[in-house]
């Protein structure tokens, strides 16, 4: 009798993997895992025991069971890891099969990646997947770059086992090469973003208005059921209602203030230079969580300064809210300024408002705010810089001087905040007719000769200075 083959394989039974491939082999198709673990292999029998679903650790055994043109997707450590498996699969695979990188890869290798493949006709898809290991299980937003051709191989199974907005799915074919994988670079650059600016409200509500944690969950809580609502909102609000079981402290309190990181946020920083655009507020996270893993030398000069409290405090928990918010739009300005000069920049012909459609489920940054975006998108999908929209700047008049307030507040408390001050700061130069840049001119024509334009006539002019 033929045996039956798979719908499709999976590489990687990890946490991500497994839940992935629970995830499709409950919408209804077929699935094979590949993983070197026994262990691994038998829990994923084990708990997708009433589908169609199984495993091996044989690469050949692997791929012969797939059907034709193969789909097959790694969720594996981005870097080396995914060249080693094409390059052990490649001598088993036919024209035409679909590989599917859905870790966490640079976009820089998923071109690589993209053009190797094609010289030996295998088909390549680079696709970002958002919502961790509970999003992979029920719905994740996925981002897939590529052929439109090799999209539309994947597109039911994406389409069913993505996150659903409105019945919308919240995955859509993004352009080509490596552009999924860009997107979702830009995705993590604003989760970046996001968690460092609620992580300094936090350290204001706490240190300069002295809430506790119980004041601290009703603050979020009571922003999550307004226009703040979000994901990572709602997990901060979740965070400061959970206490450890067995000796009922907030587990926030224990836990180290070193925050670490995989990569994917300074990419966008690194990239943002590179096309010469600037995104304070990534940046300013990046920086952070850098700054935070100083432990022993934060530790030690803590005891050389004081933290001086200085002025009157006179913030009240709406202006962080104002804060936050003014934060969270600017953060999301920066990314959709950094992916529309990326998508002429390598050709990606990006869809902004389909972007936003994507993000509004499944994924880190999904936020309520998402909706505004879409709509300014929609209207105007060649911006040139989304602050200057009319509804934009309305918001932000709005929250302006609460989150200069806030500022002032949290300086006279020394309390850092890199990632506020910077996206107000941000904000202030754009709005700066004149910037003192002129000066740096002078100084750059003044030790290396390097000329100046003026103002009053065209063309690159040298002063022979004293
Ligand atoms: C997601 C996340 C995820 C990310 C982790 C950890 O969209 O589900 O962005 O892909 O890798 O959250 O990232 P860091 O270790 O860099 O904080």
């Amino acid at each position: 009798m033929k045996e039956e083959k798979f719908d499709f394989g999976l590489v990687g039974l990890g946490v991500m993997g497994r839940n992935f491939i629970l995830n499709v082999s409950e919408n209804g198709f077929s699935t094979l895992g590949l993983s070197s673990s026994k262990e691994k292999i038998n829990l994923l029998r084990e708990e997708g025991r009433k589908n169609k679903i199984d495993a091996t650790n044989s690469d050949e055994n692997f791929i012969s069971r797939l059907e034709l043109p193969r789909k097959i997707m790694l969720l594996i450590p981005a870097g080396k890891p995914v060249d080693s498996i094409i390059e052990r699969f490649l001598p088993f695979l036919d024209k035409g099969d679909l590989i599917i990188d859905g870790g966490n890869s640079h976009f820089l290798d998923s071109n690589r990646r993209y053009d190797f493949l094609l010289k030996k006709g295998i088909r390549f898809i680079g696709s970002g997947i958002s919502g961790g290991s509970i999003g992979a299980r029920y719905g994740p937003s996925i981002m897939p770059g590529g052929d439109i051709e090799s999209y539309k191989l994947i597109k039911p199974i994406f389409e069913s086992v993505s996150a659903k907005i409105n019945n919308e799915p919240c995955v859509t074919y993004l352009g080509p090469k490596s552009s999924g994988h860009y997107v979702k670079m830009i995705h993590n650059g604003i989760e970046y973003a996001l968690m460092q600016l609620i992580s300094e409200v936090y350290h204001i509500l706490k240190v300069v208005l002295n809430y506790n944690n119980d004041a601290i969950f009703k603050s979020f809580k009571k922003w999550n059921e307004g226009r703040l609502s979000s994901y990572l909102v709602e997990i901060t609000r979740n965070i400061f209602n959970t206490k450890h079981k067995e000796n009922n402290k907030y587990i926030i309190d224990l836990i180290l203030d070193k925050a670490k990181q995989k990569g994917t946020g300074k990419w966008t920083s690194q990239n943002a230079m590179d096309i010469g655009i600037n995104v304070p507020t990534i940046d300013s996270a990046i920086s952070m969580r850098i700054i935070s893993s100083f432990k022993e030398i934060r530790e030690n000069t803590s005891n050389l300064y004081i933290n001086n409290k200085e002025g009157k405090v006179d913030i009240l928990e709406d202006d962080l809210e104002k804060t936050l918010y003014f934060g969270f739009i600017i953060s999301y300005i920066q990314g959709f300024l950094q992916l529309k000069i990326a998508s002429k920049d390598y050709n990606y012909n990006l869809d902004f408002e389909s972007i936003c459609r994507i993000w509004r489920g499944g994924c880190i940054i999904r936020a309520d705010m998402l909706e505004i975006f879409i709509d300014i998108l929609k209207e105007n999908p060649n911006f040139d810089h989304l602050i200057q929209n009319n509804y934009i700047l309305k918001i932000i008049s709005e929250c302006e001087s609460s989150v200069r307030k806030v500022c002032k507040n949290a300086i006279n408390s020394s309390i850092p905040i890199m990632g506020i001050s910077s996206t107000l700061s941000y904000f202030d130069s754009l709005k700066t007719n004149k910037l003192p840049s002129n000066l740096i001119q002078a100084q750059r024509d003044y030790f290396g000769e390097h000329t100046y334009e003026r103002i009053d006539k065209k063309g690159s002019f040298h002063t022979k200075w004293e």
